[in-house]
């Protein structure tokens, strides 16, 4: 800032007539806004001026929020031409144009009215972040706007679209990078075609993403229950009459502000300002996988999707521009360290190159398939094409690439959709077998000596634990019990009153000697399995307190002696209620609280712990009812902890069939969203009052018939016979459709916990019934 206090000087002296005097939404003609002056909209909301972004030394005449203390720029003016210092102006003609001159009066930007504007005319920044030019004759007329000439960010009551007039589209453009607004590589544009479909685009000409066409409620893409939160700020519309064709929206609650940007990252970002955070929260990405985005991580660059950043170059190559990659822009991709030499004979090309072996690589689409059929073969035919970069050879035979290869994804290993792709190196910069041998040893080690230490520090932390509790010990109410073997063997009757058996034990009825108060002890059987399921029990329920989670009260552990002491559930566990006959069938009211009930105690696993907690095995055996049928989420034992860096966890336990999620039957690393398919699982089950394990047909999947009767309208087929129609319709409804949606098989399709307890809640409503395609795989599969 000092830096610039002397220009601001200059400017000073040089406009004493035309400029500004105080803050003021607009222009009058003749008039120019300078270096540091800003337009500011009427209520504040929006300024108009000059900024540099980031360490830029680059300056752009722009559009920011005026009242977040982050400055957030959402439109730009000259975004290809910058300025060098602040010695320019922002003049609004005498004939009604804004103009961007230089310390030159050199033409650096023009608005290009399309009408000119009789001379009373100004130029007003409105509170949306509009910045209009009005023609004084006629001051409803707008002779300009930026919302028609969009940046990178869509704010609502703006739009993107096309006019069917001038034939200009309102496309959303990335910029380069954080630093520099010049148009990046991604876009987002709507169908040139005539369609209401916007699409992705990278460099003007590859398709990655499609919204669907408008259904009249929504993009079909993007249907409603995962975006619920924007929309009830929010409401989106699609318009096609005889001038235009655009997408807009309009706020229901002025009082959130929310944006939608065409991110550097090459993703659709919508973000919403938390005054709590004092920052921006980013609500939903499309497309929701980093590396879905077309040639995110350039040629040669490999996109991982777990980790961070999501582009690394193979062994052999480097950034292209570390600059750039530093920024987040990996679109220059990776060039290889040491220049290939095209020989004419086959024996001179077997000595300089040589093939790095990628392995686990989801193999981009744009293959040229060759007759060969031999691996060895097909080897050949790569090293005798000097424009063939790389290989790869399947069970459909062999395929090679041509220049520059981009889209290489790297998969976990063993993933079936993965192949090994073979790419051309300097035989020079080909890592020698006994290196690499001795890296993966190092990393062997390196990941050994991880283990071991999360390993020590949990059992570091349980031994602190055990220390504490000791130390409490019947005094704290909160913290754990430790108890001793003989004394649980005497509160329990010595294991003479069993409750039930679980997963990993038994479960015995016992009384407590101080207060007399019922409790629930469970013993873990299976040395091995009931050893972790006990860590994971203590660690994440001896940690977290919430009504719908069943408390912790206490513990033993004497060598291979593992117990859990927890509070009593008179009513037992909630599959007990399920298939019951008429006399004890729950009701509506209750069966809609208990739903809410597990959706409150999921969204706080999920959303609310310090940590995210992935239950990992809902099911009804594992929901516990208070004597008032509140339920607890109980059985931990599973449970898995996602840390702070990471959005998915790979786990080898499998829960109970019939609430697996497909990802984790494929074996994929799964997110708090198997639990919320599991919770869709379950809601049908107490909805239809059947259990989905015993409805026969193996190859009609209950939920999946429920859906599909659900998608038809058909909600009183799969309501519980027993309550004969005693039901609150719209809660009926309500229920099967957040079911239908938690079931879906694309895990960004199902709402997040917090979602469906706000669905559940009448906080937010969902109007609109799913997408019936999307059942229909349900049905056949
Ligand atoms: C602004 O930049 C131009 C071009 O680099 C230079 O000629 C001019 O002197 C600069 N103005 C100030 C006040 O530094
Ligand atoms: C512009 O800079 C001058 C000189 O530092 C200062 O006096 C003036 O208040 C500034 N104007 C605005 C609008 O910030
Ligand atoms: C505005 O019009 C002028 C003259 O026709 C042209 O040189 C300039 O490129 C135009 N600018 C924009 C931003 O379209
Ligand atoms: C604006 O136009 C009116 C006629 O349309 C004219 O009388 C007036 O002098 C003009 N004002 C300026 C400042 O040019
Ligand atoms: C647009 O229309 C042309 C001609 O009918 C067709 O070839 C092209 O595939 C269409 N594009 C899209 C995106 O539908
Ligand atoms: C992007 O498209 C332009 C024009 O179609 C083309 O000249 C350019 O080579 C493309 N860029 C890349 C990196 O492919
Ligand atoms: C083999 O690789 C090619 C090229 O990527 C791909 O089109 C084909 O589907 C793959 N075949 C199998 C069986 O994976």
């Amino acid at each position: 800032m000092a830096l610039l206090l002397p220009l601001v000087f200059f400017v000073q002296m040089l406009t004493s007539c035309a400029s500004l005097s105080t803050a003021t939404d607009a222009l009058s003609p003749g008039q120019s806004l300078f270096g540091n002056q800003t337009l500011v909209s009427k209520e504040g909301n929006f300024a108009l001026g000059f900024f540099s972004p980031g360490k830029s030394l680059k300056f752009y005449v722009g559009i920011w929020y005026k009242k977040i203390p982050k400055q957030t720029v959402i439109w730009v003016a000259n975004r290809e031409k910058p300025i060098p210092n602040l010695s320019a102006e922002l003049k609004f003609s005498n004939d009604g144009h804004l103009l961007l001159l230089d310390h030159l009066k050199n033409l650096i930007w023009a608005s290009n009215s399309t009408r000119h504007a009789s001379n009373s005319s100004a130029a007003v920044l409105l509170d949306n972040g509009n910045l209009i030019l009005r023609d004084g004759a006629n001051p409803n007329t707008v002779t300009w706007q930026s919302f028609d000439h969009p940046t990178d960010t869509y704010v609502p009551e703006s739009w993107i679209g096309m006019n069917k007039v001038t034939g200009e589209y309102q496309t959303l453009t990335s910029w380069k990078n954080s630093e520099d607004p010049s148009p990046g590589f991604f876009s987002e544009t709507i169908d040139p075609n005539g369609t209401s479909e916007f699409f992705l685009e990278w460099n003007k000409s590859e398709r990655y993403w499609r919204s669907g066409l408008w259904t009249g409620n929504y993009f079909a893409a993007v249907p409603i229950l995962p975006e619920m939160r924007p929309h009830t700020i929010i409401t989106i519309t699609y318009v096609d009459n005889k001038d235009r064709r655009y997408t807009t929206s309009t706020y229901r609650d002025r009082s959130k502000i929310t944006r939608q940007v065409m991110d550097v990252s090459g993703q659709i970002k919508q973000w919403v300002w938390s005054e709590s955070a004092q920052d921006w929260a980013l609500f939903f990405t499309r497309p929701s996988s980093q590396c879905d985005v077309y040639s995110v991580c350039g040629p040669f660059g490999i996109c991982y999707e777990k980790s961070m950043p999501v582009c690394k170059c193979a062994n052999g190559f480097s950034p292209a521009s570390s600059r750039d990659w530093e920024l987040n822009d990996w679109s220059s991709g990776c060039t290889r360290n040491t220049k290939l030499q095209c020989r004419n004979s086959i024996s001179d090309a077997q000595q300089d190159v040589g093939f790095l072996k990628l392995q686990s690589i989801l193999l981009p689409s744009n293959a040229i398939s060759v007759n060969s059929n031999k691996v060895e073969d097909c080897r050949s035919v790569c090293l005798n094409d000097c424009s063939c970069a790389a290989y790869a050879y399947n069970s459909s035979g062999c395929f090679i690439w041509n220049e520059e290869v981009r889209n290489l994804k790297q998969l976990d290993q063993g993933d079936d959709m993965g192949d090994t792709l073979y790419v051309r190196l300097a035989a020079s910069d080909i890592p020698s077998s006994s290196n690499t041998k001795r890296t993966s040893i190092i990393l062997a080690c390196a990941a050994a000596a991880v283990g071991l230490g999360a390993a020590l520090l949990i059992l570091i932390y349980l031994s602190l634990r055990y220390k504490k509790a000791r130390f409490n010990r019947h005094q704290l109410e909160g913290s754990l019990i430790r108890f001793t073997y003989a004394e649980l063997q005497n509160m329990t009757k010595n294991f003479s009153d069993k409750l039930g058996s679980g997963g990993f034990g038994s479960v015995y009825r016992a009384t407590m000697p101080s207060s007399g108060a019922t409790v629930a002890v469970k013993r873990l059987e299976g040395v091995r399995q009931g050893e972790k399921q006990f860590r994971t029990e203590v660690c994440t329920l001896g940690l977290i307190q919430h009504i719908n989670l069943i408390r912790l009260c206490g513990f033993c552990a004497e060598g291979d002696k593992k117990l859990l002491v927890y509070d009593f559930m008179q009513n037992g566990s909630l599959d007990s209620w399920l298939c019951e006959d008429l006399h004890r069938a729950l009701g509506w009211k209750t069966r809609y609280e208990i739903a809410i009930g597990i959706a409150r105690g999921l969204a706080y696993l999920h959303e609310n712990c310090r940590e995210c907690i992935i239950h990992c095995d809902i099911k009804p055996e594992n929901i516990l009812l208070d004597e008032s049928y509140s339920p607890k989420l109980a059985d931990f034992g599973m449970a898995k902890l996602l840390g702070r860096d990471f959005s998915r966890v790979l786990t080898t336990m499998r829960g109970t069939i019939g609430y697996l999620a497909p990802e984790w039957i494929s074996g994929m690393p799964i997110t708090p969203k198997a639990d919320v398919f599991s919770f869709g699982a379950m809601l049908i089950e107490i909805i239809s009052g059947k259990r989905n394990k015993d409805q026969g047909d193996e190859f009609l999947f209950f939920p999946a018939w429920a859906a599909n009767k659900v998608s038809q309208g058909e909600v009183l087929a799969v309501l519980d016979e027993k309550l004969k129609g005693d039901v609150n319709m719209n809660q009926l409804i309500t229920l099967c459709r957040v079911s239908c949606w938690c079931i879906q098989d694309n895990e960004v399709d199902r709402p997040s916990m917090g979602q469906v307890v706000q669905v559940l809640e009448n906080v937010v409503e969902l109007n609109v019934p799913p997408v019936p395609g999307s059942l229909q795989c349900f049905i056949q599969g």
